[in-house]
């Protein structure tokens, strides 16, 4: 009989439970008035003498061991009751989480202000809908300049004074008129031209410009910053300056990067020279900064004008510009490994 009470002390021992119910029904079986306890409880009587107190014992052991375990039973099942409230059920596999793509556009502009702001440049904004003066005026051309039509503009059609920015030196105008020099801006957007829409150009598309004014700022300064550049961000050190024109700088410079010519796509994308157009740039035209309220006898600067999406483009070996704005899923989310 001891033997009997200590396989139930075993088996007591081994019971689990997964609801309050499973808890009772040990309870009764064991505790309960009619219970195995009370069952043997009534053998003791019977027990011979030198045995009974052994018996004894092990009685009790088993009615210990039955009472502490539905005590932790109860206790566990509530306790995990009460995280179920709180979390729902833990033991759920978890929800796939939805990783987003940043826009190509958006990384190549955020490596772009971050290497220049490394260099102590903030970053401007301005209105996409800018005025006669932001856009032309204010930046050496005049009303009837021949060089308006470098660049085909979008008017409004009732209000040919106002029309959708064709650059964002707008941008720059506006930040010189409200900040005094020293000042080191560069100034990301989309900007407007009507361009017939093909492969390699839209009617919108993105630029960064950028602002340098102080007393004594040279070619020199210009040239450095724009290698500092194209060290950052391509990797390559090597620029060349051709001479150009722009209304509001003077001298003007397109800047070639030296590519290279390794790979085919070295061929294709710099038409077999190694040498590949990136920005355009210059010494403010003294008159740009009299437009715009800053002394040109004391304060000196320069420019330059880049668009984001040839160099996404050209990283991301993005065939076609169209790519860029149609939003296409399949597309877009070739960039979630990206920055
Ligand atoms: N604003 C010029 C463009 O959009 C680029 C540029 C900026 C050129 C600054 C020189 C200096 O083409």
């Amino acid at each position: 009989m001891i033997d009997k009470l200590k396989e139930l002390i075993a088996e007591a021992e081994a019971f689990k439970a997964q609801t309050k119910d499973e808890v009772e029904t040990f309870r009764i079986k064991y505790l309960g008035k009619k219970g195995l306890l009370n069952e043997y409880f009534a053998e003791f009587k019977n027990v011979a003498n030198e045995q009974k107190r052994e018996f004894g014992q092990t009685i009790n052991q088993l009615k210990k061991t039955a009472e502490d375990k539905v005590k932790a039973l109860k206790e566990e099942l509530e306790s995990n009751e009460e995280v179920k409230g709180i979390y729902g059920d833990l033991s759920r596999p978890g929800e796939p989480i939805q990783i987003g793509a940043r826009h190509p556009i958006s990384i190549v502009k955020n490596q772009i202000i971050d290497i220049f702001s490394r260099i102590g440049f903030n970053v401007s904004e301005g209105p996409e809908i800018e005025d006669d003066w932001h856009n032309f005026t204010a930046l050496n051309l005049p009303e009837y300049h021949p060089a308006r039509d470098m660049q085909d503009t979008f008017f409004i059609q009732t209000n040919p004074d106002i029309l959708l920015r064709t650059h964002t030196s707008s941008v720059q105008v506006r930040y010189m008129e409200n900040n005094k020099p020293p000042i080191r801006t560069i100034s990301p957007g989309r900007v407007y031209r009507n361009e017939a829409i093909s492969a390699r150009s839209h009617c919108f598309f993105h630029q960064v410009e950028g602002l340098y004014i102080d007393k004594d700022v040279s070619f020199a300064d210009l040239k450095q910053t724009l290698q500092y550049f194209t060290t950052e961000m391509f990797g390559k050190s090597e620029i060349r300056l051709r001479p150009s024109y722009f209304p509001f700088t003077e001298p003007s410079a397109e800047v070639d990067v030296y590519w290279g010519l390794k790979t085919e796509t070295d061929y294709r994308i710099t038409k077999g020279t190694g040498w590949l157009e990136i920005m355009g740039c210059g010494m403010v035209d003294p008159n740009v900064l009299e437009n715009c309220g800053i002394d040109s006898k004391e304060y000196s600067g320069f420019a330059f004008g880049m668009g984001i999406d040839r160099i996404a483009m050209l990283l991301h070996q993005i065939g076609d510009i169209r790519l860029l704005s149609e939003n296409d899923v399949r597309f877009l989310e070739q960039f979630k490994s990206a920055l």
